[in-house]
């Protein structure tokens, strides 16, 4: 992967259009896709979740992703600074930089509980590999998921801090070579691992029962909050209106093809949402799981099939190892954008500037951590403070700053801005891509907030 600051001083870009692809999709894919995919779809009635979600992937994804990474790539700088730049350049209003500042905030704020699941992941690495599951019920991975690990804040603040530290560690050395190296084969590996999983769940899971539920559309399951739901976990899922594709963007060589690796990026993010889907559900029913059961949902179907599966010891760990590797190279893009801004802008330096960053939203995934347990019952809309957390950047900011880039490339910036960045675009896919942005991105986001407020 590349790069250290994103200053036009110590510019430089990734190696090549694949590394871009790479390091994109090392944002994309992490715990949005084995995690909060399949309790999302649990939560909300399944088949018709999956299909609204896969249609925003579709509609809204592919263009947003060329969005981002098209004004990063064009101004090539953090994305507070690429604004700056912009709107002085086309002489626009400024009120459009806080598209960068929100963005900015809610990749800090998603890394404040994003970090306490990933320390979840990290305890059920030493978990699987001291053998805690082997030969395990039901009822027994249910207590390991609820009693010891959430009910321990203590424990869960260890891991927490400890893939805080991971991740500081590696976005304050800058250049991330030895990233680059690990995402080449960790990535693939994973995808293996998860086609080994579906296969046994397909053998030995309630087949009809999971497919029934993550395939079958049942209208009424659509609701204005089922939106919303879909909209915001195929934004998050893609790391959209964060901003993190826009710092991405901007180490991406010039002259590269935008469209075709923005489809390539979301399809294989898509493919591993899925995938992880196939994987659970069959195994949720035939255990009488519940699937509306929310953020324990994989920590308590994957560890079952693990437990009764021969090699199971062995796979589970590499699995929790895989999925705590691709939330690794997802928080790096959640939290490189401030800290870009603060090498570009301070005098801390990046080291520091990493570390600040990571000590907040250490500090503030305290108040996740004990969303579980201690705080369980402080809650506002019966929302305690992970949810909030998570219901005001996937289903809130990011959106919304979505809708704000689409609206500036679509109608604050002229034509050509666009147009020399799609150079490689045929006339025809050019059109279609602007009239998702100036129209179906806004509308469609605008139309969803406004039936949820009403
Ligand atoms: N897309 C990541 C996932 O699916 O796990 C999460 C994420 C990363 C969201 C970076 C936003 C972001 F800026
Ligand atoms: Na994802």
């Amino acid at each position: 992967m590349a790069v250290a600051g994103t200053t036009e001083a110590n510019f430089m870009h990734w190696g090549s259009r694949l590394t871009f692809i790479l390091a994109a999709t090392g944002s994309a894919v992490g715990l949005g896709n084995i995690w909060k995919f399949p309790y999302m779809a649990g939560e909300n009635g399944g088949g018709a979740f999956v299909l609204m979600y896969l249609a925003f992937v579709a509609l809204l994804g592919a263009p947003m992703l060329m969005n981002e990474t098209m004004i990063g790539r064009a101004m090539r700088k953090s994305p507070i600074g690429a604004l700056q730049s912009l709107t002085e350049q086309y002489n626009i209003s400024k009120y459009w930089r806080s598209i960068a500042w929100m963005g900015s905030l809610s990749g800090v704020l998603v890394m404040a509980f994003y970090s306490v699941i990933a320390g979840w992941s990290l305890d059920y690495i030493v978990k699987m590999a001291t053998g805690v599951f082997n030969g395990a019920n039901a009822e027994f991975v249910g207590n390991q998921f609820g009693g010891e690990l959430l009910a321990n804040p203590g424990n869960m603040l260890f891991w927490h801090f400890l893939f805080t530290v991971l991740t500081v560690a590696i976005v304050a050395g800058g250049v991330v070579k030895g990233l680059e190296r690990s995402l080449r084969f960790l990535m693939p590996l994973l995808f293996v691992l998860l086609l080994i999983m579906v296969a046994y769940s397909l053998a030995t899971g309630d087949v009809e029962a999971g497919m029934r539920f993550l395939f079958t559309f049942r209208p009424e399951d659509i609701t204005s909050a089922s939106v919303l739901a879909a909209l915001g976990q195929a934004v998050f899922t893609l790391s959209l209106g964060c901003v993190s594709m826009m710092v991405y963007g901007s180490y991406m060589a010039p002259g590269q093809d935008l469209g075709k690796t923005a489809v390539a990026v979301a399809a294989l993010d898509t493919m591993v949402a899925i995938l992880a889907g196939i994987a659970i559900f069959p195994i949720v029913f035939a255990n009488g799981l519940e699937p509306g059961q929310g953020p324990g949902l994989v920590f308590i179907s994957l560890p079952l099939a693990f437990a009764n599966m021969p090699g199971g010891q062995f796979l589970g760990t590499l699995f929790f190892v895989l999925i705590a590797a691709a939330a690794v190279s997802s928080s790096i893009s959640l939290i490189e954008p401030t800290v870009a801004r603060l090498v570009e802008s301070t005098k801390l330096g990046r080291a520091k500037a990493t570390a600040a960053v990571g000590m907040f939203t250490w500090v503030l995934g305290i108040g996740c951590v004990l969303s579980f347990n201690e705080w369980s019952g402080y809650t506002v809309a019966d929302k305690n403070f992970f949810d909030i957390l998570d219901y005001a950047t996937a289903n809130v900011l990011m959106p919304l700053g979505c809708m704000m880039i689409a609206l500036l490339i679509g109608w604050g910036l002229p034509k050509h801005f666009a147009r020399e960045q799609l150079s490689e675009m045929s006339p025809t896919m050019f059109s279609l891509w602007r009239m998702m942005t100036r129209y179906v991105v806004p509308v469609g986001v605008g139309a969803i907030f406004l039936f949820n407020l009403f």
